[in-house]
């Protein structure tokens, strides 16, 4: 017998079939006529089929009667057009098979809507309500997309390392990775910890981007991208952090900073065109019970051409904004959410690319440019900001020459012989270059209006939260 997906059963063509369906129960009504409707969810998409189970089924008053919301079970039967709305197919039960039960006393997920903060307690048990069923669904389509893209381009997907020695943002924001035995810390002679001891020989961190590494590859491949998990331990408690993220960092041999920016672009137009094609039913979901701004905020992404503003440019739109923000801006600083969130939503209504950022506010790998003053010092770096979320991407041209990037590295007080290979990239056919990370949970909120990143994510990991 051939078993289906609800999705597939609930398709026209499967009208006639002879098939098994196998899920969890939702619902289930008993009509006064003698059977029972039963609805089905398998997480193939976010309708249920519906069962229609007849008084004559043998087991009907002993289990069918008694089945409720979390039950799983296997039906087989005829697939038959339904009068029902919503619906052009249910399935006729010639047997139904209860594989686990669900005490309604105990199960949590009843009708009752819960909110999204109540489901991450439940962690283990939300990826069957319908909102996460939607989110998990074009989570699955985005990262379908990300490879779709940089492979019909050629890019070579390269895998980074997850432990690392060295630190890329220059944030300070890494994980430590050691054997050491935290109630004997072995210590050297002056006091201090003898990481020669620990696992690796050095002190080891998990990564926050996989970017040197990806350049390393880059400028002997040519075009590249790493896709994997980073880590960060900054200590911020908002809707758009997490510990634990995923990121899509693609880095090309001979682009330039307005090459990478043509790349983001088109990469997130992409994306999203893909997920307003291939998830329709999931979308006019977030569309009417999360977000009812979703599905035009992403036909402007794919119509509009993103706005390239400088730095210097935004820091005088929001100076002259008249707007009140928390944190005073005026060139140099950095540009918090609020005013990243003005620019994109209020002033342009549309996704934004800020580039040429000053030199002090940027990690030591971004290309210098040719100062205005020495005061107006900035690097090649971009980020994409989109409406509802901010800061979506960020990357930037690579330093590419050896004298200007070691002085750079001494200036934030990095030591040149940690990065020495690194540095050989600039010495053995340098080219220029850039790349950028997305991160995917971010891009996630994006898409689907959902409004903290700790509910686009199966388990989230945030400060003071790793349970499941
Ligand atoms: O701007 P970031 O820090 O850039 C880099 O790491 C570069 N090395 C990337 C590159 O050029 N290859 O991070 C890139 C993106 C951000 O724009 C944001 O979307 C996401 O990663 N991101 C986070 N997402 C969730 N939680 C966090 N704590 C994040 N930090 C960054
Ligand atoms: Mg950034």
């Amino acid at each position: 017998m051939k078993k289906l997906s609800v999705r597939a059963a609930r398709d026209v063509g499967a009208v006639g079939q002879q098939v098994i369906v196998q899920g969890w129960v939702r619902t289930r009504r008993d009509s006064k006529g003698g059977f029972s409707f039963l609805e089905v969810n398998d997480g193939s998409c976010l309708s249920n089929l519906q069962i229609v189970a007849d008084a004559n089924l043998p087991n009907y008053e002993t289990e069918i009667k008694h089945l409720s919301a979390g039950c799983s079970v296997s039906v087989q039967g005829e697939v038959k057009p339904s009068g029902g709305q919503g619906q052009v197919t249910e399935l006729q039960a010639s047997e139904i098979i209860v594989h686990g039960w669900a005490d309604p006393e105990e199960y949590p997920l009843q009708k009752k809507r819960h909110t999204l903060e109540k489901l991450r307690e439940w962690a283990h048990l939300r990826p069957r309500t319908n909102t996460m069923g939607a989110v998990m669904r074009v989570r699955n389509r985005i990262c379908r997309s990300i490879h779709d893209f940089f492979q019909e381009q050629d890019f070579l997907y390269i895998h980074t390392p997850i432990i690392t020695a060295s630190d890329c943002e220059g944030a300070g924001a890494m994980f430590r990775v050691t054997t050491l035995d935290p109630a004997k810390v072995p210590r050297t002679a002056q006091g201090a910890v003898d990481f020669e001891q620990d696992f690796f020989g050095r002190p080891a961190y998990l990564t926050v981007s996989g970017q040197l590494e990806g350049e390393i590859y880059a400028t002997a491949l040519g075009k590249i991208y790493t896709f994997g998990p980073t880590f960060r331990a900054e200590n911020s408690n908002t809707s758009r952090h997490l510990a634990e993220f995923w990121m899509v960092e693609p880095e090309v041999a001979f682009n330039e900073l307005t090459d990478n920016m043509e790349l983001a672009e088109s990469f997130l137009k992409r994306i999203v065109s893909d997920v307003l094609t291939y998830c329709q039913e999931d979308m006019q979901f977030f569309h009417e019970r999360i977000d009812n701004t979703v599905l035009a905020s992403l036909q402007v992404i794919v119509d509009k051409k993103f706005q390239r503003l400088s730095y210097t440019e935004s820091i005088e739109v929001l100076e002259q904004s008249g707007e009140k923000f928390e944190y005073p801006v005026s060139w140099g600083s950095d540009l918090q959410a609020e005013h990243e969130r003005f620019l994109t939503e209020k002033h342009l209504q549309a996704p934004v690319i800020l580039y040429d950022y000053p030199a002090a506010i940027k990690p030591f790998y971004m290309k210098l440019n040719d100062a205005e003053s020495s005061e107006r010092r900035t690097v090649r770096a971009m980020d994409v900001l989109v409406p509802r979320v901010g800061e979506i991407i960020g990357g930037s041209q690579r330093e590419d020459r050896l004298d200007v990037l070691t002085t750079r590295m001494e200036e934030q007080g990095l030591r040149a012989e940690d990065y020495w290979w690194y540095l050989d990239l600039r010495k053995f056919g340098s080219v220029p270059h850039s790349g950028f990370g997305l991160g995917l949970e971010r891009m996630v909120q994006a898409v689907t209006g959902m409004a903290n990143i700790r509910d686009v994510i199966p388990f989230p990991r945030t400060p003071g939260s790793a349970e499941f």
